[in-house]
Formats: structure tokens, sequence, C-alpha cells
């Protein structure tokens, strides 16, 4: 499946939603989000990290670039939110390589780090509680990824 769309009607839903992705996640994969400031990338994660069974509480890494938690993989959560327009290399694309899941919100702002392959996410504010999450798989590893979320 390379496409998969699903709307959530509350922020617990959308925390099931990504410790389902959690829990299905490979070693070295990449997850690239956007979606406007309150969407939901954030909330996502955290359900991400609960899903890889990451303990301490995951908050937006906006103002630190990146944040590392220790769970089944390691977790790696950019948010490129302040990159825009800087093209620089920061290397950060060595971890794209590393064996732990890599989350980046805001990723259009940081083009050298997608991958070949990745799932991307892109989250709509339909309303005040409601969030569409429109899910594309470039990768046999993420349509299988899809997959699971059905
Ligand atoms: N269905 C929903 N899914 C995710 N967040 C929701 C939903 N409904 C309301 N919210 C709220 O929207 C906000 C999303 O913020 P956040 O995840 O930090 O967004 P982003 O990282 O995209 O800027 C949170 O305050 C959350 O409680
Ligand atoms: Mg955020």
């Amino acid at each position: 499946m390379k496409e998969y769309s699903i709307v959530t009607k509350s922020r617990d839903e959308t925390h099931e939603l990504g410790e389902k992705l959690g829990r299905s996640a490979q070693p070295g994969m990449v997850f690239l989000m956007n979606g406007d400031l309150g969407a939901g990338k954030t909330t996502l994660t955290q359900g991400i990290g609960r899903g890889l069974g990451v303990k301490k509480q995951i908050t937006s890494p906006t103002f630190t670039i990146m944040k590392i938690y220790h769970g089944r993989l390691t977790l790696y959560h950019i948010d490129a939110y302040r990159m825009e327009g800087i093209d620089q290399d920061l290397g950060f694309d060595e971890y794209l390589n590393d064996d732990g899941l890599t989350v980046i919100e805001w990723s259009q702002f940081m083009p050298a780090l997608i991958p070949d392959e990745y799932l991307s996410v892109t989250i709509t504010l339909l309303d005040e509680d409601q969030r569409q999450f429109d899910m594309n798989a470039a990768g046999e590893r993420y349509e299988r990824l899809l997959e699971e979320l059905k």
C-alpha cells in the first residue's frame, strides 16, 4: 500500500495512531512530517515514542533541533522549523543510516536529509479536534508498514 489516509478525532486517537507506527517501525526508518503549527506532528511523535517503549516524555525539539530518546529503537526526533533557508550540512544525515528511527518535523525545510525511501505524513487541521493524516510510502518497507496500520 503506497498511500493511506485517516482522520483522528482527538489527541488520544493520534497517540494511538503513532503508537501503531512505533510498534511497527524498523531500524533505520525515516518518517517525514509536514503540516501547520499545531497540526499534530509532535503529538504523533509522542505516540510513536510510546510504541517504541520510550519512557521519557517527548516534547517539541524546536529550540534544540534534535532530541534523542531510547526505546526498542533509538528515536531521533528532529524539528527543522528553524532551518528554513539554511543550506548547510550539520551532520544530521549520519543518523539516517543508523539503526534508530528518525522522525523529522518540517522535513521540507531540510531537503538534504530526505533519503530515497521514507514514510511521509502530511497533517491537515480539519477543526479543533480533528486532524487528517495523509501518509505516503516511498519504498517497499514503508509500504508494508502502511499495510500493518490498516
Ligand atoms: N486529533 C488531534 N490530533 C493531534 N493533536 C490534536 C488533535 N486534536 C487536538 N489536538 C491538539 O493540537 C495540538 C497539536 O500540537 P503539536 O502536536 O505540538 O503540533 P505540531 O507539532 O504539528 O506543531 C495539541 O495541543 C493537541 O492537544
Ligand atoms: Mg512540533
